[in-house]
């Protein structure tokens, strides 16, 4: 049985937008469905707040190399507590939809850039306190 992916996502899956990795990431995500085994992982740029870059790394099915695409194509450029905010669904939308057996592949992407942003917390709140501390012991 084949599954009918719409243009959009065929588009996408053929040409894939930001694929490939950044040198020296702010926050990285990676994360894998245990049933089908893809892995996803997402590095992002963080300037003033904002995405300034993003780049993902998927071994997994065309749906979630169409999914990685757009996710990195819909927060570009958006604050991190705008990208936090777009789901799965918003991933699905902007890809003129998913078949219903491919839509558990949506959510690596969400969980991915989630996972990323969190790392990019972690590290930035790891480098406050650091600094912090390096300022008491003067
Ligand atoms: Fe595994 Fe699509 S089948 S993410």
């Amino acid at each position: 049985m084949s599954i009918q992916y719409g243009e959009k996502v065929m588009e996408h899956f053929l040409h894939p937008r930001n694929m490939g990795e950044i040198p020296d990431p702010d926050g990285v995500g990676e994360v894998g469905n245990p049933v089908c085994g893809d892995v996803m992982k997402l590095m992002i740029k963080v300037e003033d707040g904002r995405i300034a870059d993003i780049k993902f790394q998927t071994f997994g099915c065309g749906a979630a190399i169409a999914t990685s695409s757009m996710v990195t194509e819909l927060v570009k450029g958006k604050t991190l507590d705008e990208a936090e905010k777009i789901s799965n669904r918003a991933v699905v939308e902007a890809l003129g939809g998913l078949p219903p057996v491919k839509l558990h592949c949506s959510v690596l992407a969400e969980e991915a850039l989630k996972a990323a942003i969190e790392d990019y917390h972690r590290k930035h709140q790891q480098d406050k306190s650091l600094n912090r501390d390096t300022q008491n012991l003067k």
